[in-house]
């Protein structure tokens, strides 16, 4: 195996102590990093290599597994002295330097520049650079170049954690890999598509952030636009990176630009989420008092190609909703005649992408007795079943692909850009809006979302 060192810009930082250090430490643990990874973590914050040592341990809750002992760089991240010394330490490191860069998105160009000016990185150096990748079309387009400037394109990582989940690689497999589908896969046979990302968690001490990016650019351009594309694109014509993302590109590019009408902003006020008090959005520590920020997105989307034309995609995720629950909902059209006593939420194909990791066809089936009535019940795949073995976390699988190389689930400048370009009219009008309706933690967001759906004849599906 090819020798590691991670350089983790934003060590002390929320991503690195809740995912990235439990990440490393598995991988190593199961093989899949050397045993000898070393790892140097860096942020302005003053330790020494003891404390940081301590503060990996406390967040893996563990063991550093690694036979290397985690190293400490203090220092801001525009200051060059801090990469003459990172250089110096680099210098004993064999193999692969992979840099992390987990910091806030105005920080990147001002890394990566400083990283080439110290000519650390571009030879032996591959970067992950943590989402949002900017925070328009024109910002992605100028972190892009810089970034380039540093690293060539083949050595660069634009991380969504979503596609490392083992649910939603399986989008693709599910498609393309049962002959069945690809047929109603269609406008001819599909009503609409609902994706759901409802969380029952608030802002988590992460208000300097949130409060600026809010739920279209912290959630819906990101994570679901992937969900979008990994549900609507074509098949490629063979599974490699280039051609995945060419497809994805293809989709992301032909989203209509929302108009104000098709989109629902909220904001929760308190209430209670899972039988917990909790307090509004504006109580929060970090949050102004007078904030509009949205916590809650719903969209309704169309994608103007031949497969799609005319089929919305409904799109919704929150905080402090009542559930935590990712999926995505395959509405098809109903029979031509109702034979039957039929119940409402029938053909439909649910891919369930967490907490529950399953995929079900509701169909209706006659309820046994006197009479035909007909009662919805799940055909069932259920991975825990199926396969008896747990999911890998996902920031564990993308690490060990971009130690390798490999990278399909990662996503590729012009596919950033292009998720930009389809929100950007509607995140530019939302900075603007002076109100942001309420919604009582615990609920699944404002009157308006529904009514957003009901306008259309249509509802948002339980489960
Ligand atoms: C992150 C967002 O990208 O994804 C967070 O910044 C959000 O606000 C998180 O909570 C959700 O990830 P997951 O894997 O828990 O669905």
């Amino acid at each position: 195996m090819t020798p590691l060192t991670l350089i983790v810009f934003g060590a002390t930082g929320d991503l690195a102590r809740r995912k990235l250090y439990a990440a490393i430490a598995q991988n190593v643990r199961a093989g899949l990093l050397p045993r000898d990874t070393a790892l140097i973590g860096i942020s302005r914050q003053e330790m020494d290599d003891a404390a940081f040592a301590r503060l990996v341990e406390d967040s893996i809750g563990g063991r550093w597994p690694s036979s290397s002992p985690p190293q400490y760089l203090a220092g801001n991240a525009d200051q060059p002295e801090l990469y003459g010394d990172l250089a110096g330490r680099l210098k004993g490191e064999r193999g692969l330097h992979l840099f992390y860069l987990a910091v806030p998105t105005q920080l990147i160009a001002a890394v990566v520049g400083r990283l080439a000016e110290a000519k650390v990185g571009r030879n032996r150096g591959r970067v992950i650079v943590e989402k949002p990748f900017g925070v328009d079309e024109a910002s992605a387009r100028t972190l892009n170049r810089a970034v380039q400037r540093a690293f060539p394109e083949r050595q660069i990582y634009r991380i969504d954690h979503y596609l490392g989940k083992e649910t939603v690689q399986n989008i693709l497999v599910f498609r393309f890999s049962n002959g069945v589908m690809e047929p109603i896969w269609n406008r001819g046979q599909i009503d609409h598509v609902q994706i759901t990302a409802a969380e029952t968690i608030g802002t988590e001490g992460r208000s300097d952030y949130y409060d600026q990016a809010g739920a279209l650019r912290d959630m819906v351009q990101n994570h679901l636009l992937q969900l979008v594309a990994l549900t609507a694109m074509e098949p490629p014509a063979v599974f490699s990176a280039e051609a995945v993302r060419d497809e994805k590109v293809k989709v992301l590019s032909a989203i209509r630009p929302v108009r104000t009408e098709d989109a629902v902003r909220g904001q929760y006020q308190k209430g209670q989420v899972a039988g917990e008090r909790v307090q509004g959005y504006r109580q929060e520590a970090g949050v102004a008092p007078d904030s509009t920020r949205e916590t809650f997105a719903a969209l309704r989307l169309f994608i103007d190609n031949w497969r799609w034309h005319g089929v919305p995609f409904y799109l919704r995720t929150g905080k402090r909703l009542p559930e935590r629950a990712t999926r995505i909902q395959v509405v098809f059209n109903k029979p031509p005649l109702d034979l039957f006593e039929g119940a409402a939420q029938m053909n439909v194909l649910s891919i369930h992408v967490q907490p529950e990791e399953r995929i079900s066809l509701k169909i209706g089936a006659k309820r046994p007795g006197l009479g035909t009535h007909v009662d919805p019940v799940d055909m069932n795949f259920v991975y825990a079943s199926s396969f008896r073995s747990a999911s890998a976390e996902a920031y564990e699988r993308l690490l060990v692909d971009a130690t390798l190389g490999e990278p399909t689930l990662f996503t590729r400048e012009d596919e950033v850009e292009a998720a930009w370009r389809a929100l950007d009219p509607l995140a530019q009008r939302w900075d603007k809006e002076a109100t942001c309706l309420p919604y009582a933690a615990g609920s699944w967001g404002p009157q308006a979302a529904t009514a957003l759906v009901a306008r259309d004849g249509r509802f948002w599906l339980e489960p």
